[in-house]
Protein backbone atom coordinates (compact mmCIF):
# COMPACT_ATOMS: atom_id res chain seq x y z
CA UNK A 1 0.00 0.00 0.00
CA UNK A 2 1.39 3.11 -0.96
CA UNK A 3 -0.61 5.10 1.00
CA UNK A 4 -0.92 8.98 0.62
CA UNK A 5 2.41 8.27 -1.60
CA UNK A 6 2.37 8.70 -5.13
CA UNK A 7 4.96 5.86 -6.26
CA UNK A 8 6.40 3.32 -4.04
CA UNK A 9 9.91 4.95 -3.98
CA UNK A 10 8.28 8.14 -2.48
CA UNK A 11 7.12 6.52 0.26
CA UNK A 12 9.92 4.58 0.67
CA UNK A 13 12.39 7.66 0.43
CA UNK A 14 10.04 8.76 3.07
CA UNK A 15 10.57 6.16 5.30
CA UNK A 16 14.35 6.58 5.78
CA UNK A 17 14.23 7.89 8.90
CA UNK A 18 12.07 5.70 10.71
CA UNK A 19 14.22 2.47 9.25
CA UNK A 20 17.39 4.26 10.15
CA UNK A 21 15.87 4.15 13.72
CA UNK A 22 14.88 0.47 13.32
CA UNK A 23 18.32 -0.21 12.21
CA UNK A 24 20.32 1.32 15.28
CA UNK A 25 18.00 -0.25 17.78
CA UNK A 26 19.31 -2.43 20.26
CA UNK A 27 22.37 -1.51 18.89
CA UNK A 28 24.10 1.62 19.99
CA UNK A 29 22.59 2.86 24.04
CA UNK A 30 23.99 5.94 25.23
CA UNK A 31 27.06 6.79 23.42
CA UNK A 32 27.69 3.08 23.48
CA UNK A 33 28.23 0.67 20.94
CA UNK A 34 26.05 -2.24 22.02
CA UNK A 35 28.49 -5.31 20.65
CA UNK A 36 26.88 -7.84 22.16
CA UNK A 37 23.57 -7.27 20.12
CA UNK A 38 25.67 -8.52 16.77
CA UNK A 39 26.17 -12.06 18.37
CA UNK A 40 29.21 -13.99 19.65
CA UNK A 41 29.63 -15.43 16.52
CA UNK A 42 30.09 -12.17 14.51
CA UNK A 43 31.91 -10.72 17.26
CA UNK A 44 34.27 -13.21 17.34
CA UNK A 45 34.74 -13.01 13.67
CA UNK A 46 35.35 -9.78 14.21
CA UNK A 47 38.16 -10.08 16.19
CA UNK A 48 40.46 -11.79 13.82
CA UNK A 49 39.28 -9.51 11.24
CA UNK A 50 42.59 -7.79 9.52
CA UNK A 51 41.48 -6.81 6.24
CA UNK A 52 37.78 -6.93 4.69
CA UNK A 53 36.83 -7.83 1.56
CA UNK A 54 33.64 -6.33 0.36
CA UNK A 55 31.28 -7.85 -2.80
CA UNK A 56 28.02 -6.44 -4.06
CA UNK A 57 26.15 -5.58 -7.22
CA UNK A 58 24.32 -1.75 -8.17
CA UNK A 59 23.01 0.00 -4.83
CA UNK A 60 24.87 -2.34 -2.44
CA UNK A 61 28.02 -2.00 -4.32
CA UNK A 62 28.17 1.84 -3.44
CA UNK A 63 27.67 1.48 -0.16
CA UNK A 64 30.68 -0.92 0.11
CA UNK A 65 32.15 1.84 -1.58
CA UNK A 66 31.68 4.55 1.47
CA UNK A 67 32.11 1.48 4.20
CA UNK A 68 36.26 1.77 2.20
CA UNK A 69 36.46 5.40 3.54
CA UNK A 70 34.96 4.63 6.87
CA UNK A 71 37.18 1.52 7.11
CA UNK A 72 40.47 3.12 6.08
CA UNK A 73 39.86 6.01 8.69
CA UNK A 74 40.36 3.81 11.30
CA UNK A 75 43.06 1.18 10.02
CA UNK A 76 41.22 -1.83 8.84
CA UNK A 77 42.09 -2.34 5.14
CA UNK A 78 39.41 -2.74 2.52
CA UNK A 79 38.99 -3.48 -0.77
CA UNK A 80 35.69 -3.66 -2.95
CA UNK A 81 34.37 -5.12 -5.79
CA UNK A 82 31.41 -5.70 -7.57
CA UNK A 83 30.45 -9.18 -7.55
CA UNK A 84 30.32 -9.86 -11.26
CA UNK A 85 33.95 -8.77 -11.92
CA UNK A 86 35.25 -10.48 -8.59
CA UNK A 87 33.75 -13.73 -9.48
CA UNK A 88 35.74 -14.43 -12.39
CA UNK A 89 39.51 -12.68 -11.01
CA UNK A 90 42.21 -14.89 -9.31
CA UNK A 91 41.84 -13.31 -6.11
CA UNK A 92 44.70 -12.74 -3.44
CA UNK A 93 43.56 -12.84 -0.23
CA UNK A 94 45.33 -10.91 2.50
CA UNK A 95 45.58 -12.53 6.22
CA UNK A 96 43.06 -12.27 8.09
CA UNK A 97 40.72 -10.93 5.49
CA UNK A 98 36.85 -11.24 6.32
CA UNK A 99 34.27 -11.42 2.99
CA UNK A 100 31.39 -9.15 3.25
CA UNK A 101 28.48 -9.06 1.04
CA UNK A 102 26.22 -6.81 0.80
CA UNK A 103 22.77 -7.31 -1.04
CA UNK A 104 19.06 -5.50 -0.13
CA UNK A 105 17.46 -8.97 -1.33
CA UNK A 106 19.92 -11.51 -0.50
CA UNK A 107 19.15 -13.30 -3.85
CA UNK A 108 21.80 -11.67 -6.41
CA UNK A 109 23.05 -14.18 -8.16
CA UNK A 110 26.40 -13.02 -8.84
CA UNK A 111 27.09 -11.69 -5.47
CA UNK A 112 25.61 -15.24 -3.83
CA UNK A 113 28.10 -17.20 -6.23
CA UNK A 114 30.61 -15.05 -5.16
CA UNK A 115 29.94 -15.97 -1.66
CA UNK A 116 30.05 -19.80 -2.39
CA UNK A 117 33.20 -19.42 -4.30
CA UNK A 118 35.20 -17.73 -1.21
CA UNK A 119 34.55 -21.25 1.12
CA UNK A 120 37.92 -22.16 -0.95
CA UNK A 121 40.01 -18.72 -1.21
CA UNK A 122 40.87 -18.65 2.56
CA UNK A 123 38.77 -16.25 4.06
CA UNK A 124 38.46 -16.02 7.58
CA UNK A 125 34.81 -15.95 7.37
CA UNK A 126 31.67 -14.54 5.64
CA UNK A 127 29.63 -12.10 6.32
CA UNK A 128 26.56 -10.47 4.89
CA UNK A 129 24.50 -6.97 5.53
CA UNK A 130 21.29 -8.23 4.09
CA UNK A 131 17.96 -6.79 4.24
CA UNK A 132 15.60 -9.98 3.88
CA UNK A 133 15.90 -12.80 6.85
CA UNK A 134 14.91 -15.85 4.96
CA UNK A 135 17.34 -15.07 2.15
CA UNK A 136 19.86 -16.99 0.19
CA UNK A 137 22.84 -14.84 1.61
CA UNK A 138 21.80 -15.08 5.04
CA UNK A 139 21.19 -18.69 5.04
CA UNK A 140 24.69 -19.29 3.56
CA UNK A 141 26.92 -16.84 5.10
CA UNK A 142 28.55 -17.56 8.52
CA UNK A 143 27.25 -14.86 10.12
CA UNK A 144 25.01 -12.09 8.95
CA UNK A 145 24.14 -8.35 9.96
CA UNK A 146 20.67 -7.23 8.69
CA UNK A 147 19.52 -3.97 7.68
CA UNK A 148 15.83 -3.30 9.11
CA UNK A 149 14.20 -1.52 6.31
CA UNK A 150 11.33 -3.63 5.61
CA UNK A 151 10.23 -4.88 2.41
CA UNK A 152 11.30 -2.51 -0.64
CA UNK A 153 9.63 -2.13 -3.79
CA UNK A 154 10.85 0.37 -6.08
CA UNK A 155 13.18 -1.12 -8.29
CA UNK A 156 15.54 1.89 -7.63
CA UNK A 157 16.55 1.31 -4.12
CA UNK A 158 16.67 3.99 -1.56
CA UNK A 159 16.12 3.17 2.05
CA UNK A 160 17.97 0.15 1.30
CA UNK A 161 21.02 1.69 0.19
CA UNK A 162 20.82 3.93 3.77
CA UNK A 163 20.15 1.23 6.43
CA UNK A 164 23.08 -0.88 4.79
CA UNK A 165 25.32 2.22 5.33
CA UNK A 166 24.22 2.80 8.99
CA UNK A 167 24.97 -0.82 9.51
CA UNK A 168 28.42 -0.31 7.94
CA UNK A 169 28.91 2.26 9.92
CA UNK A 170 28.20 0.29 13.21
CA UNK A 171 30.52 -2.37 12.07
CA UNK A 172 33.12 -0.29 11.52
CA UNK A 173 32.90 1.13 15.06
CA UNK A 174 33.35 -2.46 16.06
CA UNK A 175 36.15 -2.89 14.47
CA UNK A 176 37.39 0.62 15.16
CA UNK A 177 37.38 -0.40 18.66
CA UNK A 178 39.92 -3.28 17.60
CA UNK A 179 41.84 -0.67 16.57
CA UNK A 180 42.15 1.81 19.54
CA UNK A 181 39.11 3.80 19.29
CA UNK A 182 38.57 5.94 22.54
CA UNK A 183 35.68 5.62 24.32
CA UNK A 184 35.19 9.66 23.59
CA UNK A 185 35.60 9.19 19.94
CA UNK A 186 33.32 5.99 19.93
CA UNK A 187 30.60 8.92 21.68
CA UNK A 188 31.20 11.00 18.82
CA UNK A 189 30.50 8.11 16.79
CA UNK A 190 27.72 6.54 17.78
CA UNK A 191 25.76 10.22 19.08
CA UNK A 192 26.11 10.89 14.89
CA UNK A 193 24.67 7.49 14.69
CA UNK A 194 21.89 8.74 16.82
CA UNK A 195 20.88 12.41 15.33
CA UNK A 196 20.88 10.36 12.02
CA UNK A 197 16.96 9.98 11.58
CA UNK A 198 16.70 13.62 12.64
CA UNK A 199 19.04 15.15 10.39
CA UNK A 200 17.42 13.02 7.39
CA UNK A 201 14.02 14.17 8.02
CA UNK A 202 15.16 18.05 7.74
CA UNK A 203 16.65 17.26 4.54
CA UNK A 204 13.37 15.77 3.51
CA UNK A 205 11.65 18.99 4.25
CA UNK A 206 13.86 20.48 1.08
CA UNK A 207 11.29 17.67 -1.00
CA UNK A 208 9.89 21.11 -2.28
CA UNK A 209 13.14 22.97 -3.58
CA UNK A 210 14.93 20.14 -5.20
CA UNK A 211 11.12 19.84 -7.10
CA UNK A 212 12.07 22.78 -8.38
CA UNK A 213 15.65 21.58 -9.14
CA UNK A 214 14.70 18.64 -10.84
CA UNK A 215 12.50 20.96 -13.84
CA UNK A 216 16.13 22.04 -14.98
CA UNK A 217 16.93 18.81 -15.95
CA UNK A 218 13.76 17.12 -17.80
CA UNK A 219 15.01 18.61 -20.55
CA UNK A 220 18.59 17.13 -20.47
CA UNK A 221 20.34 14.29 -22.22
CA UNK A 222 23.13 13.76 -20.28
CA UNK A 223 24.38 14.66 -16.85
CA UNK A 224 27.52 14.75 -14.85
CA UNK A 225 28.05 13.86 -11.13
CA UNK A 226 31.04 14.75 -9.02
CA UNK A 227 32.34 13.71 -5.46
CA UNK A 228 35.56 13.43 -3.89
CA UNK A 229 36.87 11.02 -0.79
CA UNK A 230 33.00 9.19 0.61
CA UNK A 231 31.05 11.63 -1.38
CA UNK A 232 32.27 10.28 -4.82
CA UNK A 233 30.67 6.75 -4.52
CA UNK A 234 27.34 8.96 -2.93
CA UNK A 235 27.80 10.81 -6.50
CA UNK A 236 27.69 7.05 -8.05
CA UNK A 237 24.76 6.52 -6.69
CA UNK A 238 23.09 9.70 -7.63
CA UNK A 239 24.00 9.12 -11.22
CA UNK A 240 22.49 5.63 -10.89
CA UNK A 241 19.55 6.53 -9.55
CA UNK A 242 18.86 9.59 -12.02
CA UNK A 243 19.70 6.99 -15.07
CA UNK A 244 17.75 4.22 -13.46
CA UNK A 245 14.85 5.71 -13.47
CA UNK A 246 14.61 9.06 -16.14
CA UNK A 247 16.59 7.51 -18.71
CA UNK A 248 19.22 10.32 -18.68
CA UNK A 249 22.44 9.52 -19.30
CA UNK A 250 24.49 10.27 -16.10
CA UNK A 251 27.76 9.76 -15.11
CA UNK A 252 29.66 9.65 -11.63
CA UNK A 253 33.17 11.00 -11.62
CA UNK A 254 36.03 11.02 -9.04
CA UNK A 255 35.90 15.51 -9.54
CA UNK A 256 39.85 15.23 -9.33
CA UNK A 257 39.35 13.56 -12.92
CA UNK A 258 37.95 15.73 -14.48
CA UNK A 259 40.74 17.27 -16.27
CA UNK A 260 41.83 13.78 -17.17
CA UNK A 261 38.70 13.65 -20.06
CA UNK A 262 35.49 14.03 -18.87
CA UNK A 263 35.62 18.16 -18.77
CA UNK A 264 35.29 18.01 -22.75
CA UNK A 265 31.85 17.12 -21.99
CA UNK A 266 31.39 19.99 -20.74
CA UNK A 267 29.03 23.53 -22.15
CA UNK A 268 25.89 24.67 -21.65
CA UNK A 269 23.72 21.84 -21.92
CA UNK A 270 25.56 19.42 -19.28
CA UNK A 271 23.71 19.57 -15.46
CA UNK A 272 26.72 18.95 -12.98
CA UNK A 273 25.65 17.81 -9.40
CA UNK A 274 27.84 18.01 -6.77
CA UNK A 275 27.40 17.24 -3.04
CA UNK A 276 30.12 19.98 -1.77
CA UNK A 277 29.86 19.40 2.35
CA UNK A 278 32.49 21.64 4.75
CA UNK A 279 34.85 18.91 4.50
CA UNK A 280 38.89 18.86 3.99
CA UNK A 281 38.81 18.19 0.37
CA UNK A 282 36.12 21.20 -0.48
CA UNK A 283 38.95 23.71 -1.71
CA UNK A 284 39.40 21.40 -4.25
CA UNK A 285 35.74 20.58 -5.34
CA UNK A 286 35.10 23.93 -5.86
CA UNK A 287 38.68 24.30 -7.90
CA UNK A 288 37.47 21.24 -9.88
CA UNK A 289 33.35 23.74 -9.69
CA UNK A 290 35.38 26.17 -11.08
CA UNK A 291 36.29 24.40 -14.41
CA UNK A 292 33.31 23.80 -14.83
CA UNK A 293 31.70 26.91 -14.93
CA UNK A 294 34.47 28.25 -17.07
CA UNK A 295 32.74 25.75 -19.66
CA UNK A 296 29.34 27.38 -19.40
CA UNK A 297 28.27 24.34 -17.47
CA UNK A 298 25.55 24.25 -15.10
CA UNK A 299 26.22 23.54 -11.41
CA UNK A 300 23.64 21.95 -8.96
CA UNK A 301 25.19 21.72 -6.05
CA UNK A 302 24.33 20.50 -2.26
CA UNK A 303 26.21 22.02 0.47
CA UNK A 304 25.96 23.41 3.70
CA UNK A 305 26.20 26.83 5.76
CA UNK A 306 29.99 26.66 6.29
CA UNK A 307 30.59 26.84 2.58
CA UNK A 308 31.40 30.19 0.83
CA UNK A 309 30.52 28.71 -2.98
CA UNK A 310 32.00 32.00 -4.35
CA UNK A 311 31.32 30.92 -8.14
CA UNK A 312 29.43 32.75 -10.57
CA UNK A 313 26.16 31.13 -11.58
CA UNK A 314 24.77 27.91 -9.46
CA UNK A 315 21.95 26.64 -8.05
CA UNK A 316 22.51 25.42 -4.81
CA UNK A 317 20.46 23.80 -2.06
CA UNK A 318 22.29 24.40 2.18
CA UNK A 319 21.59 21.36 3.99
CA UNK A 320 21.60 22.08 7.78
CA UNK A 321 25.39 21.49 9.42
CA UNK A 322 25.52 17.77 9.73
CA UNK A 323 28.58 15.75 10.94
CA UNK A 324 31.04 14.35 9.11
CA UNK A 325 30.94 10.14 9.89
CA UNK A 326 27.29 10.22 8.41
CA UNK A 327 27.48 13.18 6.18
CA UNK A 328 27.99 10.54 2.87
CA UNK A 329 24.29 9.14 4.26
CA UNK A 330 22.52 12.42 4.56
CA UNK A 331 23.90 13.70 1.33
CA UNK A 332 22.32 10.88 -0.35
CA UNK A 333 18.71 11.53 0.40
CA UNK A 334 18.68 14.63 -1.75
CA UNK A 335 20.14 12.86 -4.46
CA UNK A 336 17.26 10.45 -4.35
CA UNK A 337 14.70 13.31 -3.85
CA UNK A 338 16.27 14.60 -7.07
CA UNK A 339 15.98 11.21 -9.57
CA UNK A 340 12.44 10.95 -7.76
CA UNK A 341 11.38 14.41 -9.33
CA UNK A 342 13.03 14.33 -12.69
CA UNK A 343 11.69 11.24 -13.28
CA UNK A 344 8.08 12.32 -12.08
CA UNK A 345 8.52 15.12 -14.46
CA UNK A 346 9.30 12.75 -17.65
CA UNK A 347 6.85 10.67 -17.29
CA UNK A 348 8.45 7.59 -16.35
CA UNK A 349 7.17 4.48 -14.93
CA UNK A 350 9.53 5.36 -11.40
CA UNK A 351 8.86 2.30 -9.43
CA UNK A 352 9.31 -0.31 -12.09
CA UNK A 353 11.73 1.21 -14.83
CA UNK A 354 12.07 -0.24 -17.98
CA UNK A 355 14.44 -3.39 -18.63
CA UNK A 356 14.95 -3.54 -14.74
CA UNK A 357 13.67 -6.08 -12.33
CA UNK A 358 14.10 -5.74 -8.41
CA UNK A 359 15.94 -8.69 -7.65
CA UNK A 360 18.83 -9.92 -10.39
CA UNK A 361 18.76 -13.84 -9.99
CA UNK A 362 20.44 -14.91 -13.12
CA UNK A 363 23.29 -13.49 -14.19
O1 LIG B 1 19.37 -6.97 -3.86
P1 LIG B 1 20.73 -6.40 -4.09
O2 LIG B 1 21.08 -5.32 -3.16
O3 LIG B 1 21.80 -7.47 -4.13
O4 LIG B 1 20.65 -5.77 -5.54
C1 LIG B 1 21.76 -5.25 -6.16
C2 LIG B 1 21.38 -4.41 -7.36
O5 LIG B 1 20.72 -5.18 -8.32
C3 LIG B 1 20.50 -3.22 -6.97
O6 LIG B 1 21.08 -2.44 -5.99
C4 LIG B 1 20.21 -2.33 -8.20
O7 LIG B 1 21.38 -1.73 -8.64
C5 LIG B 1 19.14 -1.31 -7.84
N1 LIG B 1 18.06 -1.37 -8.79
C6 LIG B 1 19.65 0.09 -7.79
O8 LIG B 1 18.66 1.02 -7.51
Amino acid sequence: DKGPYAHYMLKEIYEQPGVISETLEGRIHKGRLLEASFGHETTALLDKTKHVQIVACGTSYHAGLVAKYWLEEVGVGCSVEVASEYRYRKVVVPEGSLLITISQSGETADTLAALRDSCSKGYIGSLTVCNVPESSLVRESDVCFMTRAGTEIGVASTKAFTTQLVALRLLMIALARRKGLTPEEEETMVNELHSLPRQVEVVLELADKIQIMAEDFSDKHNALFLGRGAFYPVAMEGALKLKEISYIHAEAYPAGELKHGPLALVDETMPVVCALPDDPLLEKVLSNLQEVRARGGELFLFSDHKVNIGLDRYQSLTLADIYPGTAPIVYSIPLQLLAYHVALLKGTDVDQPRNLAKSVTVE
